[in-house]
C-alpha cells in the first residue's frame, strides 16, 4: 500500500534532537487513580522508540476540557506518574510557566510531558501565537494521537505545519488499519452500526451504505429502521420522527446494492433491568408495553453466516443494551464469532467507538480482532468518511 504521510523510519538522525510527540493521555480517572490505561499503553511504543534513539522526548496532551483555564484537577502532572509505570522509565513533568527552561537541561533519551495543552486558550483554536510558542520548543513534531485527530488544534494540526512532521506508531497502526477496512478493503465488507440512537449515527449510516456489502444494524437505533418498515416496536426505544429519515437510508443502500440486515427476531422486557423475565420473539411480535433489548438468537445465527461470506469487518455499536444481561448475549455471540474468522484468517476485522471497546472486552475478543481503535469521536468521523485535519496535516 503507498503510504502517503511519513513515520518515525523516516525521521533520520534523532539524537539530542527535541522531539514533540502528540499522544491522547485523554484517560479516565477516578479517586487519582487511572481506571483504564489503555491509552497510555498505545503512547509507550513511539516515546519509548524515540528515547532509546536518543532524542529529548517532550510529550503533548490533552486532558478533560479545562477551556482554556489553568485547573489542577486537569493537570497533566496527574498523569505523568502512572505513565512513568507503564513506559518503565522515568518521566518528568514539565511545567509549561517555563517550559524551554526545563526542555534545555534535558538529556538525550530523557522523556517529559508538557502541562495540558488545554491551558492555553490558543489550542483549541489553533491560535498562530500558541502553535509558534509551541514549536520553538522542539525540532520535530510527531502526531501519535489518532483519537484526537478529529480536532484541529494546536498540537492536533498547527504543528504539522510549522515543523518537520511524522505519524508515530499507533497512529501509523491506526491509519493501516482503517484504510485495510474502509479505504482499500477486501470486499465482501460488512459494517456492524449499533447503540441507542439513529440521530448520533446518521452521517455513518449515510456514508457505510455506499461503502460496504452488508450493513448490520443493531442496538435501540434498529428499532427506528423496524419502526419504518411498518413493525410495531411496542415501548421500544424508538426515534420516530427520524423514521423518514431510515426509509432515505433503507432507498439509499437499496441503490447502492448494500443489504441492510435488522433483527427478525427480538429478545423483548417489560422492565429494564438486569435479568427480568424475557420472552424471544418475531419482530411481528412485540406486545405494546414490551422493549426490545437484543437481537433474537436467530437472527444473530444468521448474521454470523453472513460474516462467513464476507472478508472485512468493521464494527462501531453494540447489538443490544449490552451492560445489563442477558441483552448481551448477541454483541458477545457476533463479536466471538468475528474473532473466531479473523483467527482463521478469513477476515479483518476493526472496532472501535467507546462502548464497542468495552463490549469486546466484555467477550473477552478483544485482543483477536485484527485491530481496535482506542478512538471514540474520531472513529466515528472516520467512518462518516470526513477528513480529520489531524491526519489531513500529516498527509504529503
Ligand atoms: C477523546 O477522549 O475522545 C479524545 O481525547 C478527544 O477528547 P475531546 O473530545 O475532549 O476533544
Amino acid at each position: 500500500m503507498a503510504r502517503n504521510f511519513r513515520t518515525l523510519d523516516d525521521m533520520g538522525e534523532v539524537t539530542g534532537k527535541r522531539v514533540l510527540v502528540r499522544e491522547d493521555l485523554n484517560v479516565p480517572m477516578a479517586d487519582g487513580a487511572v481506571t483504564d490505561d489503555t491509552r497510555l499503553r498505545a503512547a509507550v511504543q513511539t516515546v519509548a522508540e524515540l528515547a532509546d534513539k536518543g532524542a529529548k522526548v517532550i510529550v503533548l496532551a490533552h486532558f478533560g476540557r479545562p477551556k482554556g483555564q489553568r485547573n489542577p484537577e486537569m493537570s497533566l502532572a496527574l498523569v505523568t506518574r502512572p505513565f512513568e509505570a507503564v513506559l518503565g522509565r522515568p518521566v518528568r513533568f514539565i511545567d509549561d510557566q517555563d517550559a524551554a527552561g526545563v526542555i534545555a537541561t534535558m538529556a538525550e533519551g530523557e522523556v517529559g510531558i508538557l502541562e495540558n495543552t488545554r491551558f492555553d486558550a490558543g489550542e483549541e483554536k489553533n491560535a498562530p501565537e500558541t502553535v509558534d510558542r509551541l514549536a520553538a520548543l522542539g525540532d520535530l513534531y510527531v502526531n501519535d494521537a489518532f483519537s484526537a485527530a478529529h480536532r484541529a488544534h494546536a498540537s492536533t494540526e498547527g504543528l504539522a505545519h510549522k515543523l518537520p512532521a511524522f505519524a508515530g506508531r499507533q497512529m501509523e497502526a491506526e491509519l493501516d488499519a482503517l484504510d485495510k477496512a474502509l479505504g482499500n478493503p477486501e470486499h465482501p465488507v460488512a459494517a456492524v452500526v449499533g447503540g441507542a440512537k439513529v440521530s448520533t449515527k446518521l452521517d455513518v449510516l449515510k456514508h457505510l451504505v455506499a461503502q460496504v456489502d452488508h450493513l448490520i444494524i443493531g442496538g435501540g437505533m434498529a428499532n427506528t429502521f423496524l419502526a419504518a418498515r411498518g413493525v410495531n416496536v411496542g415501548k421500544s426505544l424508538c426515534e420516530h420522527d427520524l423514521t423518514g429519515t431510515a426509509e432515505e437510508i433503507l432507498d439509499a443502500a437499496d441503490k447502492a446494492n448494500c443489504t441492510v440486515h435488522l433483527p427478525y427476531d427480538v429478545v423483548v422486557a417489560k422492565e429494564f433491568r438486569a435479568n427480568p423475565p424475557v420472552r424471544t420473539v418475531n419482530v411481528h411480535e412485540v406486545a405494546e408495553d414490551e422493549m426490545i433489548l437484543d437481537v433474537g438468537p436467530a437472527a444473530t445465527e444468521a448474521l454470523a453466516d453472513v460474516l462467513k461470506t464476507c472478508r472485512t469487518l468493521v464494527w462501531n455499536g453494540p447489538l443490544g443494551a449490552f451492560e445489563t444481561p442477558p441483552f448481551d448475549t448477541a454483541t458477545i455471540s457476533l463479536a466471538r464469532t468475528a474473532a473466531a474468522l479473523t483467527k482463521e484468517g478469513s477476515l479483518v476485522s476493526v472496532a472501535g467507538g467507546g462502548d464497542t471497546v468495552a463490549a469486546l472486552n466484555q467477550a473477552g475478543v478483544a485482543g483477536d480482532f485484527s485491530f481496535v481503535s482506542t478512538a471514540g469521536g474520531a472513529f466515528l468521523e472516520w467512518m462518516e468518511g470526513k477528513a480529520l485535519p489531524g491526519v489531513a496535516a500529516l498527509q504529503r
